[in-house]
């Protein structure tokens, strides 16, 4: 750890400028024209503060490369040549790697003999090879898509797995076979076979296809879910099409295996398909890493791609931009290209692109017809979906619906802006109750603005999260400290927080994970600080770390001039800080004890417990006014 530089790391997949303390450039996570993009070389971070991604060294391989931890664990190895020990996982993670490996291992051989059997036996050429080619797949993209064949008699393969001394117990769980009668048979008999591989080309499963329709076997028998198969997360030929989407900075969605393959076959590349089913916010993700530009290519039948639009708020949300195209005449992309040939196929795409918003909109409009009840919810609705678009960088976009909506609907723009404000006004007030208000820890010098005493209680009781964050924040920043001759500030702070108890000062309990690894570290005589959790393998505390140190706490340069030099700085004003925030969450401890009494109070049987009870009240509220009145006097934010 003590060797990365976090500007050698992100500089060499971002153009940095350094600019004062820190560096700058363009965010590699969103699009921007202005860089917004921000590398702390003394904290380690960076920030984008338009997107808002922020992280460190390793959180910065992982989201850029999509490294898993371990994995940028090696990418940092390898780059500073140090030797990574690998030590023991816990059984049940063991368990399910291996579990995983031998999946792997089981469909990469089922692989293998599929495609030897489409391409080398008399049946794979008599029966599926010449229905593929019979519907026009060239050779070549059949070899590319590795799809291949699995015989129609009981168990071909599964003697040749069971022969190859492959588990059956694993066997069964791939999908690729069954037990029926006691007795393992092939799963998929008679089936073409499409392979469905992840982003690195290893097989995760497959969809079989039966060759003669019939109305009593299904169309497509799927891999069951298991430790690598998980629909939610599949985009079928998304291996294929990467480089073409990032290329294109598009992606095409349609519905199923054979138009994928179909697509490329005609050069069209930047293609996935969901497999029928509605768009999960995984798949989203997936498509999101590549491109922010999603296409969504729909057959008037398809009732997957029906089902994919209604995920469609949540594509919103993620930023993705997302235009449809409707394939006419009961047509599905596959046959559609083979009718109208790729160079027609790929300027319909083009001339026929409909924006989602404006699309869902025509189409209601027409449903509604003339009744103006519909018509006003229509209103509503569109300017709810219109209000899911709120990242900064993408007002013009929102402000360009608001102006086409108005048109279409025939409606005044400035009616139409106002309402769709409403709502986003509305989801941030349902978010601001949700979550404490993430605010910077500012201290007012005395005298300055001084709020009674029960307002600032009762301000504070919204607060206890704020002052928990503020707490570990102090430790952090201050712990090594000098507090007074014989401690430090961590040591204050222990001493304090013992005697009354942590766990009914503290809640948040990621938090109080974070409290105890430092004083954990603290007393093992390490010298913890923010940079020693940055690196902590559990991504949430070094999240929640970066963002409790994140906090702007700096004072503005209007003031500066003002008081010309006399503000008090954070770091002057750190004993008050330590004080106050300790003093918040006594004063939470003790109504909790109030509330406590009061309880036993109305539970008391004597006259002699109640006059007890109302001594402990009578100390408790005095204490209480006390700490209040205390608290007044420096008011935390
Ligand atoms: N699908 C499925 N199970 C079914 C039917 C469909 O899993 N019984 C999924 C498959 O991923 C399939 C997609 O839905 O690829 C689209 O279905 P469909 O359009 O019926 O199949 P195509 O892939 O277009 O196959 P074909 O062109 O051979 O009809
Ligand atoms: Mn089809």
């Amino acid at each position: 750890m003590s060797r990365i530089d976090i500007i050698d790391i992100v500089g060499s997949f971002v153009k940095l400028k350094k600019r004062g303390a820190n560096y700058l450039g363009l965010c590699p996570f969103h699009n921007e024209k202005s860089p917004s993009f921000t590398v702390s070389p003394t904290k380690e971070i960076y920030k984008c503060f338009g997107c808002g991604k922020s992280g460190n060294s390793i959180g910065f391989l992982m989201e850029l490369e999509k490294y898993s931890y371990v994995e940028a664990l090696k990418w940092l190895a390898n780059k500073y040549n140090v030797e990574i020990e690998e030590t023991e996982v816990s059984p049940e993670v063991k368990l399910t790697q291996q579990a995983a490996d031998s999946l792997y291992i089981i469909n990469n051989f089922a692989q293998k003999f599929f495609a030897d059997a489409l391409f080398n036996s008399d049946e794979g050429q008599d029966v599926a090879m010449s229905y593929l080619k019979e519907r026009g797949f060239r050779e070549d993209i059949i070899k590319k898509f590795q799809i291949g064949y699995n015989p129609s008699s009981r168990d071909t393969f599964t003697t040749a797995a069971l022969t190859s001394k492959y588990n059956l117990e694993f066997l069964q769980k791939s999908g690729l076979v069954t037990v029926r009668d006691e007795r393992p048979m092939d799963n998929y008999r008679g089936r073409i076979i499409f392979p469905i591989h992840n982003q690195s080309g290893k097989v995760l499963g497959f969809g079989a296809r039966v060759i003669k329709t019939n109305d009593r076997a299904p169309k497509y028998i799927n891999t069951p879910e298991n430790e690598i198969y998980v629909k939610s997360k599949i985009l079928y030929g998304s291996y294929f099409a990467r480089m073409a989407i990032d290329k294109a900075d598009e992606c095409l969605l349609v519905e199923g295996y054979t138009d994928v393959v179909s697509l490329h076959q005609a050069g069209v590349e930047n293609v996935v398909a969901s497999g029928g089913t509605s768009l999960t916010p995984d798949q989203l993700r997936l498509v999101k890493k590549y491109t922010s530009n999603l296409t969504i290519i729909y057959d008037g039948d398809g009732a997957g791609v029906k089902a994919a639009l209604r995920g469609m708020d949540l594509a919103l949300e993620e930023g993705l931009n997302v235009k449809l195209v409707l394939i006419p005449d009961k047509e599905d992309p596959d046959s559609y290209v083979n009718k109208i040939g790729a160079e027609a196929f790929k300027e319909f795409v083009a001339q026929n692109k409909k924006d989602f918003i404006l699309f869902q909109l025509e189409v209601s409009l027409k449903d509604a017809g003339s009744d103006s009840a519909k018509k006003s919810q229509i209103v509503n609705q569109v300017a709810e979906t219109i209000s899911k678009i709120t990242k900064t960088e993408e007002f013009t976009r929102r402000q360009d619906y608001i102006k086409q909506v108005s048109e279409i609907l025939k409606i005044e723009e400035i009616g139409m802006n106002n309402l769709v404000n409403k709502f986003i006004r509305d989801k941030v007030t349902k978010d601001e109750q949700r979550s404490f208000r993430n605010e910077p820890a500012k201290v007012i010098p005395e005298g300055e603005e001084e709020m009674p005493a029960e307002d600032v209680a009762a301000d504070l009781f919204n607060r206890d999260e704020m002052n928990e964050r503020a707490m570990i924040r102090s430790l952090l920043e201050f712990g090594y400290r000098k507090w007074n001759d014989e401690q430090s500030v961590a040591d204050f702070l222990f001493m304090q927080i013992t005697e009354n108890e942590l766990d009914k000062m503290m809640e948040n309990k990621e938090l109080l994970n974070v409290y105890e690894i430092y004083r954990t570290w603290y007393n093992e005589g390490l010298n913890p600080t923010a940079k020693s959790f940055l690196y902590h393998e559990d991504k949430n505390i070094n999240t929640l770390v970066i963002n409790i140190m994140d906090t702007n706490t700096e004072i503005s340069p209007k003031w500066k001039e003002h008081f010309e030099g006399k503000i008090p700085t954070r770091d002057d004003l750190f004993r008050e800080e330590v004080i106050s925030t300790l003093n918040y969450l006594k004063l939470r401890k003790i109504k909790k004890l109030i509330e406590e009494n009061q309880r036993e109070l109305e539970h008391a049987v004597s006259g002699e417990q109640q006059m007890l009870y109302l001594q402990t009240h009578q100390h408790l509220k005095q204490m209480e006014i006390e700490l209040t009145r205390q608290i007044g006097t420096v008011i935390i934010r």
